[in-house]
């Protein structure tokens, strides 16, 4: 399995600046417990980036969050801490177990109202919500198989309204978007998503390079754009 490799001063760093400056609350850190407990892999974001993307939700007034990839729920409570007292959150998950303690975490972190667990492959799910006919997304945040970013970026675009942000995580996987061969299996994937959003005619696109807990990684944030591409 494909390892990262965080170097201990970039930990180090990070428990600075979590302790210092991002204050995760007790509700987010209990979800990281019960990943752990219930034997599920250390794959959620930092919390610098969590923090990131509830300061993201709020900056950009989103009412309505998809997220692809649900793992314990913590990008989740993130999220939903910044959603306003209406807002709501659908999250895609296809393995039963991690959708079990992510509703537990989500639950207890008094989020169980506005959060939607949707279990199954995030592609079924996807094609459901459209045909559910629902108000677009504002935000959506894509972090789950890696293979499948540029079908999770379409689908953003089909779902989401104009001027919607996308955040699609882990864009450089300790280099492998420079040499695929590091992890043959996720790297052509992340690689095709990267020039499908510089090429997209419907998403405006940034990609930030990130070094923490989590290795050499980084993000893309994107917006969507109008059909007329303005
Ligand atoms: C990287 S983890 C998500 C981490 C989470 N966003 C966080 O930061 O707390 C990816 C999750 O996506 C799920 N997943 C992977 N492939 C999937 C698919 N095709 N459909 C739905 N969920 C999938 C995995 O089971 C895993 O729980």
């Amino acid at each position: 399995m494909f390892e990262h490799k965080p170097r201990p001063e970039w930990i180090a760093a990070e428990e600075f600046l979590s302790t210092a400056v991002v204050h995760p609350d007790e509700a987010v850190q209990q979800a990281i417990h019960a990943a752990a407990e219930a034997g599920m892999p250390a794959i959620e974001v930092a919390p610098n980036a969590g923090k990131l993307l509830k300061l993201l939700v709020q900056l950009s007034g989103a009412r309505r969050i998809l997220e692809i990839g649900t793992l314990a729920g913590y990008s989740t409570i993130w999220m939903g801490r910044g959603l306003p007292r209406n807002g709501t959150l659908v999250t895609c998950e296809y393995l039963p177990q991690h959708a079990e303690v992510a509703w537990a975490n989500i639950d207890a972190a008094g989020l169980g109202e506005k959060v939607e667990i949707r279990l199954g492959p995030a592609l079924d799910t996807l094609a459901a919500l459209e045909e559910e006919e629902r108000e677009p997304f504002d935000f959506i945040f894509i972090d789950a198989d890696k293979q499948n970013n540029s079908r999770y970026l379409d689908w953003a675009v089909r779902l989401g309204r104009p001027g919607a942000a996308v955040v699609l995580d882990n864009t450089i996987w300790e280099g492998a978007v420079l040499d695929p061969d590091i992890d043959p299996v996720n790297a052509p994937g992340i690689i095709e998503a990267l020039k499908l959003l510089g090429a997209h005619p419907r998403l405006d696109a940034t990609v930030i390079q990130t070094v923490g807990s989590k290795g050499w990684d980084g993000f893309a944030l994107a917006r969507i754009l109008p059909q007329n591409n303005k």
